[in-house]
């Protein structure tokens, strides 16, 4: 069979990018972080670059593609998930900033769109299914309330643990990740929004329950196993 893409879009701590290593490991399928290779270049251009996100950046363009082919490989390896992402952990609020430039994201896109070229993957970032791959085989977008990512990336394991909600760390992390909602959702280029067609889940209490109502609409659609 040729190359299927299946695409997995959704804001920040949605579980997206577990959900989408649960289900190519059951399809046997790659998957594309695409949320990396934004985390990857934010740390290329701050740091050899000193590069700060703003309009103004767009007159640079020259160095801009420069460092990005000089870093080909680098970025490859970001899109297939082959660099440790500890690394890039601090680095969604300034990747979210950059990922508001049209020029970043013209940049960026070949290296999502050619991270594989025969295997089959899932796609997981905010444009997937309606900017970088929009002739998907299958489209899904994940939906989680903002108080229980919030407790997630806290590791409080029990999502109901509203009184873990009152704590200053809570509403640290509630404010940086309402932050970055924000502006993935409403800038002008490519914004975190649902494919028309796309199969919408909500994952708000139990991952698995998640993952098999995806593998059952997706091998549906496919018409796999
Ligand atoms: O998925 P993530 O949290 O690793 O992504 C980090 C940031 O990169 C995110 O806040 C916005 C940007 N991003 C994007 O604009 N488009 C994508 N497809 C993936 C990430």
């Amino acid at each position: 069979m040729s190359q299927i893409i299946v695409t997995i879009d959704g804001l920040s701590g949605t579980g997206k990018s577990s959900i989408a290593t649960k289900l190519a490991n059951k399809l046997g399928f790659r998957v594309l972080h695409s949320g990396l290779v934004y985390r990857a270049f934010a740390k290329l251009l701050l740091e050899e670059l000193q590069c700060i996100p703003s309009k103004g950046l767009e007159t640079r363009k020259d160095e801009l593609v420069y460092i990005a082919n000089l870093n080909r490989d680098f970025l490859y390896k970001a899109a297939r998930g082959e660099l440790n992402p500890e690394d890039f952990r601090d680095w969604g609020q300034k990747a979210s900033e950059f990922a508001q430039l049209p020029i970043i994201r013209e940049i960026l896109l070949p290296f999502q769109r050619e991270a594989y070229t025969k295997e089959s993957f899932v796609a997981e970032g905010r444009d997937m299914g309606t900017v970088v791959f929009p002739d998907a085989h299958a489209k899904i977008f994940i939906e989680t309330a903002l108080t229980i990512r919030v407790l997630r990336r806290l590791n409080v394991s029990n999502p109901l643990d509203l009184k873990a909600l009152e704590h200053p760390k809570s509403l640290l992390e509630l404010m940086s990740l309402a932050k970055r909602d924000l502006r993935d959702t409403i800038r002008n280029v490519a914004p975190c929004r649902k494919a028309t067609e796309a199969f919408v889940v909500i994952n708000h209490l139990n991952i698995e329950v998640t993952v098999k109502c995806i593998i059952d609409y997706v091998s549906n659609r496919l018409n796999l196993f």
